[in-house]
């Protein structure tokens, strides 16, 4: 499938920095500039019509999730989501994380001064989670589907088995360098908050995210705070208690309608075809990368694998690979690349090509 022509990329430059910030599709742009345009007239009703509008995104970013409208909360980004839920949650539950996590997951324990013990990454994650689990009985398992530097990616199916062995565990989950790759129904998950940015792998732009909570998570919250009375003031009468924590004030409309744009577009494209798409090219990349001796040791050891990788390629070559016009970063102990949609075998032989001859 070609879905390059859905995006404006130049012949000369390689887009591999998704794991850093997605491109916008074509369709995407478009519908700003008409919304800017729309927003700016006088007599548009597009301004007066802000609350119904932030509504149409929740349903899309809903439907798009397999979760519910009303267990979904539109919010700025990640870190917005994932702090909030952190501060309703009871302040002595216990919490297990990953080594080497995304600042926003495992600061916001520090700064809390929550308690939490920390396990190390290896290519028996499961293994080690489930270990960490015994060992230090905590109440809730945090963790990105895959992780930020290394493209370490959790098997789905474990968390799903984890929340069937461990119903009282609560897993809260970042998807922001994983959801936009391949369809996802959180229902089924077993996880019970996921929340994500939408400038990555969901070509978003900046400026837009979503938590998505469980049913159980969701009447656990609402319990905690079932001492609160709800806003009488008349402009909040229709606000229940969690959507003043995660939707305070006034939304982006442009921010969330470009996240509603490009997850329509997404869902026109087919999740399960960029899926296929994007597996034949990481297959690819993995296949010449291992040959070289080029992966992190504990990611070549694991069956499941992501679409971001950490080429382990000295970072002095990063000058070098951005005047040939390949667009990636320096992350960890090498050059970190994500293959999507707007990618091509083309790309990732030429990218290949050019760390050969530059080593
Ligand atoms: C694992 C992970 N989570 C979340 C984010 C983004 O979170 P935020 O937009 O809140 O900074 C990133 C960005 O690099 C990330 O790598």
């Amino acid at each position: 499938m070609n879905f390059k022509e859905h995006f404006n990329l130049p012949d000369d430059l390689i887009y591999l920095n998704t794991p850093g910030n997605g491109l916008l599709p074509k369709e995407t742009l478009a519908w700003r500039q008409k919304w800017e345009q729309d927003f700016f007239e006088i007599k548009s009703n597009l301004r007066d019509e802000q609350p119904e509008f932030i509504y149409s995104v929740k349903e899309t970013v809903a439907d798009f999730f397999h979760s519910k409208p009303e267990n979904t909360y539109l919010t700025p980004n990640f870190s917005f989501a994932f702090a909030t839920l952190l501060d309703l949650l009871p302040e002595q539950l216990t919490y297990l994380v990953l080594e080497d996590e995304y600042p926003s997951l495992q600061y916001p324990l520090v700064n809390r001064k929550l308690k939490f013990f920390s396990i190390p990454v290896s290519a028996k994650l499961e293994e080690t989670i489930l270990n960490g689990i015994e060992q230090h009985k905590p109440d809730v398992l945090v963790l990105s589907l895959v992780q930020y530097i290394s493209g370490l990616m959790i098997d789905l199916d474990f968390i799903k088995n984890l929340k069937k062995s461990h119903p009282n565990l609560l897993i809260i989950a970042d998807g922001t360098q994983y959801l936009g790759v391949a369809p996802f129904d959180f229902q089924e998950s077993g996880i019970d908050a996921l929340a994500g940015s939408g400038y990555k792998w969901l070509l978003s732009g900046f400026g837009n995210g979503f938590i998505l909570l469980s049913d159980q998570l969701k009447l656990m919250l609402e319990d905690l705070k079932s001492d609160v009375p709800l806003p009488q003031v008349a402009m909040w009468k229709n606000k229940k208690i969690l959507d003043t924590f995660f939707e305070p004030g006034h939304q982006d409309t442009l921010s969330h309608g470009t996240l509603q744009s490009s997850l329509r577009f997404l869902k026109k494209q087919g999740l399960q075809n960029i899926q296929d798409h994007i597996k034949v090219l990481s297959d690819e990349a993995y296949k010449l990368l291992l040959e070289r001796d080029l992966i992190l040791p504990y990611i070549a050891e694991r069956n499941i694998r992501s679409s971001l990788i950490n080429v382990q390629i000295p970072q002095e070559l990063y000058p070098n690979l951005m005047n040939m016009g390949i667009k990636c970063f320096p992350r960890g102990t090498g050059i970190r690349i994500g293959i999507h949609l707007y990618n091509d075998l083309k790309d990732i032989h030429n990218f290949v090509n050019i760390i050969e001859s530059l080593r």
